[in-house]
Order: C-alpha cells, then sequence, then structure tokens
C-alpha cells in the first residue's frame, strides 16, 4: 500500500452496510492513513499485536481485503480482513478466508461486528468466492452463527 491510498476499490464496500451502520459512522477499505488512527488499538482486542512500524504497516499486500469502521470522531472502531485463496481442486475456484474480526471494547454489542461479516461477506461473493470460511474460539460461536455461518470442519494448529 503506497501512502494515502485505500487497499483496494471502493466498489467492493457494501453499500447496504454503509447505510445499516449508526449515523456518523463509514465503512471503507483499510487506508494508510490508519496507522494514526487506532487501526493497531482495535486490533488489540484479538492479542498482542506488536511493534509494528509504519514501514510494516504499508507492506501489506493487496490479496488482503481488510476494512475498517470509522467513528464520528474519525477514530478506527471496528476491522476484518478476507482473503482470498485460489485452489487447485474445485475447478481452480476460489475461497474466502475471515481473519481478525476486531471491534473496540466500548463498541462492542451495537452490532458493528456483524456489519464488518456482513461486508467481509459481500466482498467474498462479489470476487467469486464459492465459499467463506473462519475459525474461531468456542465462546464466539454463536456471534458467527448469528452472522449465517453454520459449524463445519475443526480447526488444528502446529505451532514452530
Ligand atoms: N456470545 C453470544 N452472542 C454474541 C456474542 C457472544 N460472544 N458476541 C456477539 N453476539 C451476538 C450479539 O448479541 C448480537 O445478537 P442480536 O443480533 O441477537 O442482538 C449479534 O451476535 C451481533 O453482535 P454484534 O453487536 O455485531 O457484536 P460485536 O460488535 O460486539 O462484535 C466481536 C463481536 C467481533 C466478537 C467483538 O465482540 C470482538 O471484537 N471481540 C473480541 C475479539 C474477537 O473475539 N474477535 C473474533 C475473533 S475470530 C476471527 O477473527 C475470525
Amino acid at each position: 500500500m503506497s501512502s494515502n491510498t485505500l487497499l483496494f476499490s471502493s466498489d467492493l464496500i457494501s453499500s447496504e452496510v454503509q447505510a445499516a451502520l449508526p449515523k456518523g459512522h463509514t465503512i471503507r477499505p483499510l487506508s494508510s492513513e490508519d496507522y494514526e488512527k487506532g487501526f493497531l488499538n482495535v486490533l488489540s482486542v484479538l492479542t498482542v499485536v506488536g511493534d509494528i512500524s509504519k514501514a510494516q504497516f504499508l507492506a501489506h499486500s493487496h490479496e488482503y481485503f481488510t476494512i475498517v469502521i470509522v467513528s464520528p470522531e474519525n477514530r478506527i472502531i471496528g476491522a476484518g480482513t478476507i482473503f482470498i485463496e485460489r485452489k487447485f481442486i474445485h475447478n481452480n475456484g476460489l475461497v474466502g478466508h475471515i481473519e481478525d474480526i476486531a471491534v473496540d471494547k466500548n463498541q462492542q454489542g451495537k452490532k458493528l461486528g456483524l456489519r464488518i461479516i456482513q461486508a467481509l461477506k459481500y466482498i467474498g461473493a462479489k470476487t467469486g468466492c464459492y465459499k467463506v470460511i473462519l475459525d474461531c474460539s468456542e465462546e464466539n460461536i454463536p456471534f458467527y452463527k448469528k452472522c449465517g455461518f453454520t459449524q463445519k470442519e475443526y480447526e488444528m494448529a502446529w505451532y514452530t
């Protein structure tokens, strides 16, 4: 991502989801300016973010569609990513992987998480994915069910 740019085209942002947001809020692609607006701070509800420089932040590739929700005060209060995988199986089909959904602690419970997921599903459908999947903790299963997901496989992990 070069300076002063959006990560991807705003055409991929669902206008229905924008219309459903609380007054004064915006949903848009991640921007190079969001480093200064609290993007990494929002992600800290998920896990340890670490010390990421602006250069590292800008180096992220555009295969990732990261969106943010912006408050009326111009702060990032929610974020989420879908990355699109090209399969060798299923006729070279595309699968969307949802990652790192985060809503600021003080803003949770206001349907912002739901809006982020709806917007990411829209991007998955628009880019031609035949399915969109994600891994989550047991406690978040009810949230994803409310977002229209059903439980399918098990997650496996290996740490180096
Ligand atoms: N258990 C039961 N129901 C829940 C839960 C939960 N843990 N979380 C949300 N819901 C329900 C809400 O009550 C609401 O139901 P309703 O439509 O009947 O009113 C519906 O799900 C939508 O909830 P939102 O208000 O959109 O949820 P919120 O904005 O708080 O976002 C999120 C949910 C993203 C899980 C947020 O709480 C958060 O950031 N948590 C910490 C980080 C985290 O766990 N992220 C997800 C990691 S998994 C991944 O990234 C793929």
